[in-house]
């Protein structure tokens, strides 16, 4: 009797140690993009407020979103720099709201110099 409620305790033990490292999800595709125009939209008015980059969305291409300590979210899309040119970038967002300035945005943009910026939810 004891060592069958001994056995079960270890087992709950044992599953939810590897339960654990799940919490950090799968990456999977966004498929609602205006959800993630908005996203971006907000960060860069948020940025161009700031201390720039001052740019704009022109579109998105595609997304994925991951939940890492907050959620990281990864868009291919145009955007249109201060040269009114348009662009290709990856721009990742990991969004941990919680934090100051807990938004992070990373711009990986054709012949430019990676990017990172924070600011506030
Ligand atoms: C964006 O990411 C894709 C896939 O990882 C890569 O093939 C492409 O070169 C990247 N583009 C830029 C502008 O960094």
């Amino acid at each position: 009797m004891f060592t069958t409620k001994l056995f079960i305790l270890l087992s709950v033990a044992v599953a939810v140690t590897f339960a654990v490292p799940q919490m950090t999800g799968g990456v999977s595709p966004v498929e609602d993009l205006t959800e993630v125009e908005q996203e971006v939209k907000n960060s860069l008015s948020k940025l161009d407020a700031g201390d720039g980059p001052h740019y704009k969305l022109s579109k998105v291409y595609k997304a994925s979103r991951q939940v890492v300590e907050g959620v990281l979210t990864k868009i291919e899309a145009d955007i249109i720099d201060e040269e009114e040119k348009t662009q290709k970038c990856n721009i990742t967002i990991w969004s941990r709201p919680w934090l100051d300035n807990g938004i992070e945005v990373t711009f990986e943009c054709e012949g430019k110099p990676t990017l990172t910026k924070h600011h506030s939810a």
